[in-house]
Formats: structure tokens, sequence, C-alpha cells
């Protein structure tokens, strides 16, 4: 895909992800969309399978979803809290599909992703910055739960990952860093990306 705009890939997408919306609560951060310039850098890197299952913890408009399933034709999932940014996934997920044949691939969740269930298929997890600690402490447990249960080889994909998250993850799990993209801008704090995944013979 080329170097589109941003406004020029929710148009080729049909969908409407831009803006920002606030959270009321502390626990659950604001809606703000994945820069498409980022996610064209993260998934050249990473090819997803058609018989992928890709989840967003914290989908807003659904962008990373929908962006993914019309690359590679994966199974999406998008689990996200507010009502009203769920709504506004369903609406995308009609215009998407607009013209062409809804192979029900894409589903989103209007629930909390910490009190979402993990299904045995789903193998490739994307956050960006949802939500606090608290709550990321949580869903990572219940990832964990969920390859005790079905062992599998997982991908984690952190955007722009806080230092909590990544001081979590490497300190009090066994996942490992099987890539990252670096900020270009050597000033930012954050890495663009960090990619974990979990070697099968230790318990995560
Ligand atoms: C920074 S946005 C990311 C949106 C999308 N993943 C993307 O990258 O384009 C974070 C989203 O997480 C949602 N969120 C916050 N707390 C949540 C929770 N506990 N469970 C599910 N979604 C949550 C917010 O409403 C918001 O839409």
């Amino acid at each position: 895909m080329k170097n589109l705009s941003e406004k020029k890939l929710d148009k080729l997408l049909k969908i409407k992800t831009a803006g920002v919306r606030s959270s009321k609560t502390k626990q659950n951060y604001r809606y703000e969309a994945t820069p498409y310039n980022d996610l064209k850098l993260i998934f050249e890197k990473i090819k997803l399978k058609s018989d992928d299952h890709f989840l967003d913890f914290g989908s807003g408009k659904g962008r990373v979803c929908f962006y993914v399933h019309y690359l590679f034709n994966s199974f999406v999932y998008g689990v996200e809290a507010n009502p009203l940014t769920f709504d506004d996934a369903i609406q995308n997920t009609k215009s998407y599909y607009s013209n062409k044949q809804n192979d029900q691939k894409v589903t989103f969740f209007l629930t909390r992703a910490e009190d979402y269930q993990i299904t045995s298929q789903q193998n490739i997890f994307f956050f960006f910055n949802p939500f606090s600690l608290v709550v990321f402490k949580k869903v990572i447990t219940n990832i964990k739960k969920s390859l005790k249960v079905f062992p599998r080889k997982i991908i984690i994909i952190l955007a722009y990952p806080i230092v909590e998250y990544v001081s979590y993850i490497l300190e009090h799990t066994t996942f490992i860093v099987k890539d990252y993209i670096d900020a270009k801008d050597k000033t930012e704090k954050h890495n663009k990306f960090l990619i974990l995944t979990n070697n099968l013979k230790k318990i995560p």
C-alpha cells in the first residue's frame, strides 16, 4: 500500500476513524487511532495469514482491525468499552462491507477488555495504550491463562508502549522481545512498536 494520507486511507477502507474522544474514567484512556503510516511499518514487518486471529484490545472505531483484514484477510476482533466508539466501529463495519461480500471475519465486542474471554484461536494481540497498568495486568493475566489452557504461539504488539507496560511485561512474564520498531525521532520516549512472543516450553 502506498504512503497515502490518513484521510485517503479512511476513504479507501470506507471508514471514519479520525478524531479523539476523551474518557470519563482514569483507568480507561481516550480514543485516538494509530496513525496509518505506523500501521504500514508494523505490518510490513509482521505478515499475517488468512487463518490468523488478530485481536485489538481497546479497538476504538476499528481502524487497526479493518486495516489488518484489508491487508491479510485474517480474522479480526475488536474489544471496546465505550458504547459511542463501539457504535462508530459498527457503522464502519457496515460501510467497509458496503461494496463487498461480508465474509464474517470482522467482529467487535462492546465490553471491557479485562472481562473479555479470549478464544483458543486468537493468536495476535494488539495494544495501543488503551488503559491503565491495573487493567493491562488483568488482560495479560487473561492471556497467560488462555495459554495454559490452549498452549499456542502468540504475538503481542505494543504500540508506543508506556514504560509501565514494558516493565511489567518484561519483569513479570516470560514473554520475550522478538523485535521492535524505533521511533525515528531519538528524543521520543517510546519505541513505535514492541513485538513480543512466548516461549512454548515456558509457562508465561
Ligand atoms: C488509544 S485508543 C486505540 C484505538 C485503536 N486500538 C487504534 O489503535 O486505532 C484506546 C481505546 O481503548 C478503549 N478502552 C479504554 N479502556 C478500555 C477497556 N477497559 N476495555 C476496552 N476498551 C477500552 C478506549 O475507549 C479507546 O477507544
